[in-house]
């Protein structure tokens, strides 16, 4: 499904040139689910976003089935992310002041009608377990409900793929465990699936885990599962 060849990002500010990704080859197959670890500031996020294509290389190659991802312009970039990518963030990203519903509808393309639109996410919010919270705002949920709303943000458009970085990142244990059944069930129903994660356990529910050090992939290992 993925394929990045020799990718590279650099960031150049006034004083220093900082090399995120120094030479990143990787290939993930469709039906994946990869983790992602390594200490702060290897990279990991800076390759999620690549990943997403809300970062562009300044070298090599990303490809993507077949489509070569360079060639495609803003537009359709924002086309490919809205109809293949869902995103999971560390500090959920919900927008305080719209309810959980209006969140996870922000996560479907605009194309689709007034009952779609609602048969799809009630559905999303069912699949995460809070149906009964559409109603409420993000401050009125806890960290865990905030995160699953996350959730069904990224996946009521029905994405191939999903990126999350740190999604357990700021819950406390049973919390994790549960975003972490939520991803390991979606990926058992066909999406593939890359996170980053600090968490070992976390990471042993992936099925391939890759380590990163100084922008590069250090080690790579499959689990049995
Ligand atoms: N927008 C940016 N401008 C300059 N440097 C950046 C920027 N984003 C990330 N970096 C640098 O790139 C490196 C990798 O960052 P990041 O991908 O966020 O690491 P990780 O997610 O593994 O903690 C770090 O040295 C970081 O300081
Ligand atoms: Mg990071």
């Amino acid at each position: 499904m993925i394929q990045l060849e020799r990718i590279q990002r650099r960031y150049v500010t006034d004083e220093v040139e900082t090399t995120a990704l120094a030479d990143i080859d990787l290939t993930i197959e469709a039906g994946e689910f990869l983790a992602i670890m390594g200490p702060s500031g290897c990279g990991k996020s800076t390759l999620l976003n690549t990943l997403g294509t809300v970062d562009r290389p300044s070298a090599g190659r990303y490809l993507f089935g077949d489509r070569d991802l360079a060639t495609l312009d803003e537009k359709e970039l924002a086309q490919f992310r809205g109809q293949t990518l869902g995103f999971v963030f560390q500090s959920f990203n919900l927008i305080d002041e719209l309810t959980i519903e209006e969140n996870v509808a922000l996560g479907l393309a605009y194309r689709k009608n007034g009952g779609e639109r609602r048969a799809r996410v009630a559905g999303a919010m069912d699949k995460v377990g809070i149906a009964h919270r559409g109603r409420h705002f993000p401050h009125q949920l806890s960290g865990g409900q905030q995160q699953r709303a996350a959730i069904a943000r990224a996946i009521v458009g029905d994405p191939r793929l999903i990126l999350a970085d740190e999604p357990t990142g700021n819950l406390d244990t049973e919390n994790g465990q549960q975003v972490m059944n939520i991803l390991a069930g979606l990926n058992a129903e066909g999406a593939t699936i890359i996170m980053v994660t600090h968490s070992p356990s976390h990471a042993d529910m992936a099925k391939r885990r890759i380590d990163m050090l100084d922008g590069r992939i250090v080690a790579s290992a499959a689990h049995a599962i």
